[in-house]
């Protein structure tokens, strides 16, 4: 069952909140939350961020001088399990000095028994362990550790809820990224989404629709709607929107002009979703459609639902509609069975559709899930063998892709100085490309640009203003 956390819930964290500011009140605390995984967990740090600052603390420069630190982890992919393990384990020398210190370890790995069992175990002096369901109680856990200084854990397993009101900061005010919705139904069955997010469940329209109005009054334009399936959007409501018809309510705010979302998952992406695409200019040309493997077989044992050719139908509907769209996706190689042979159907799905950027993974066996089950004869070496093939033709089609910007122009969101060169600034377009360029008439971030593409790399463009 699918809860709505009530008002008078969330008013009690208020009320410890305002306990945990009175306990630091006159003492200059720093917190550092930091985040492993995807977009949803970097909501949910926001969200912590955004309660930390209520109760007093400031944010502080790195985890070995915070009086509080949170690890929000992520259990995709085993290495993302395996870096938690060690970060914690560092901080023991830490706590040692400082037993005022607070360690918390939180998100979709600690829903995983053996591994939130491990953490409580191999490190003692972990404060407070809790789940993805609880973020919302973060207050009263936290409350709870500094006054009675006692271990909390909090990490049953639910359907989920979800719970409006909570406190969030945004790192950016022309831009931001919103859950629509929350959980998973389809268990693939190489993903452990399902099992660590719970059950899909969707935000009312009126609660997303007032916090983009809200953003907006600060600025907002560019928009990021967040969900693992974003596409079953409303499903769960009665008498509320699709997520065509939540798009195109975005598109009917003045102040918006670009609006992104992710995840799509190909079975569920409909025509009148795509014709919503067609329609309105402020939804940007990108989309990320995850095909994870080009072979029937395999697609199946995967769960996806979907075929080959139903995935490249797609992709040509797509194209048909929004012509200059610039596709990408998730791609795993070396699903348990998947032979050489299968694997060059992915191989030839990826040089057919030209997808102008992959993220590609290693099958990585997770606890709980049906395909950890799965007979899976082929070493790692021989799969390391068959990614590497993939990566070499996906950076020449990138590059090739990029080339097509060369000499022409486009409008990009300024997004401040250039993470690779100072004396550039950078930002991105409609297609989600990255343009480092070299600032030729005042720019603050947050602006629309106009830049001529001078240089053309595999991953990223460079240009100047015009
Ligand atoms: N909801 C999104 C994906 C979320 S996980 C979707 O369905 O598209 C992000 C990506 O991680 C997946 O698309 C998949 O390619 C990859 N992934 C998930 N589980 C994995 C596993 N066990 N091993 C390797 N890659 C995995
Ligand atoms: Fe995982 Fe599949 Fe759900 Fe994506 S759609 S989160 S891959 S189960
Ligand atoms: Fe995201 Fe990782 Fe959880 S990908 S939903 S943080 S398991």
């Amino acid at each position: 069952m699918i809860e709505f956390i009530s008002d008078e819930l969330i008013n009690t964290q208020k009320e410890y909140m305002k306990s945990v500011r009175l306990i630091n009140q006159d003492k200059k605390r720093t917190a550092v939350v930091v985040t492993y995984g995807c977009a949803q967990n970097e909501t949910d740090s926001d969200k912590l961020y955004a309660m930390l600052f209520e109760m007093g603390y400031q944010k502080g420069t790195d985890e070995k001088t915070a009086d509080l630190v949170i690890y929000n982890t992520c259990s995709v992919r085993e290495n993302a399990e395996v870096k938690v393990y060690g970060k914690v384990g560092t901080l023991k020398a830490k706590k040692k000095k400082n037993p005022d210190m607070v360690i918390g370890v939180c998100g979709c790995l600690m829903q995983q028994p053996h591994a939130s069992e491990r953490i409580k175990k191999t490190f003692p002096f972990v404060d407070m362990v809790f789940g993805t369901h609880v973020i919302h109680e973060f207050p009263k856990m936290l409350h709870q550790v500094l006054t009675q200084r006692e271990r909390v854990i909090s990490v049953d397993s639910v359907d989920g809820v979800i719970a409006e009101g909570v406190p969030v900061v945004y790192d950016k005010w022309y831009k931001a990224s919103i859950p629509i919705m929350y959980g998973c139904n389809n268990f693939c069955t190489y993903c452990v989404v399902p099992y660590t997010r719970g059950r899909e469940r969707s935000r009312h329209s009126r609660d997303i629709l007032t916090e983009i109005n809200t953003l907006v009054q600060g600025g907002l334009k560019e928009v990021t709607l967040l969900g693992q399936n974003v596409n079953s959007y409303g499903k769960d409501l009665e008498n509320d929107m699709d997520f065509a018809d939540l798009l195109s309510a975005i598109c009917e705010i003045p102040e918006i002009k670009r609006v992104r979302f992710v995840t799509s998952h190909p079975k569920d992406l409909t025509d009148k979703l795509i014709g919503v695409m067609k329609e309105h200019k402020k939804i940007c040309n990108s989309l990320h459609l995850p095909f994870q493997a080009g072979n029937n077989r395999v697609l199946k044992e995967m769960n996806r639902r979907y075929t080959r050719e139903d995935y490249l139908n797609l992709v040509r509907k797509i194209r048909d509609a929004v012509p200059d769209i610039a596709l990408t996706s998730d791609v795993i190689v070396g699903f348990p069975g998947e032979t050489e042979e299968e694997f060059y159907d992915t191989l030839s799905l990826i040089k057919e559709v030209r997808f102008d950027n992959l993220f590609t993974f290693i099958y990585s066996p997770r606890k709980g899930t049906k395909a950890a089950l799965m007979d899976d004869p082929r070493t790692y070496e021989e799969k390391l063998k068959n990614f590497n093939e993939l990566l070499e033709v996906q950076t020449e089609i990138c590059r090739e892709a990029n080339e097509a910007y060369l000499n022409n122009t486009y409008e990009i969101i300024d997004e401040g100085l250039s993470k690779n060169n100072p004396q550039m600034r950078q930002g991105r377009t409609t297609t989600n490309k990255v343009i480092n360029y070299k600032q030729n008439a005042a720019v603050s971030e947050g602006d629309f640009v106009t830049v001529r593409v001078t240089e053309v790399m595999s991953w990223s463009l460079v240009g100047e203003q015009v």
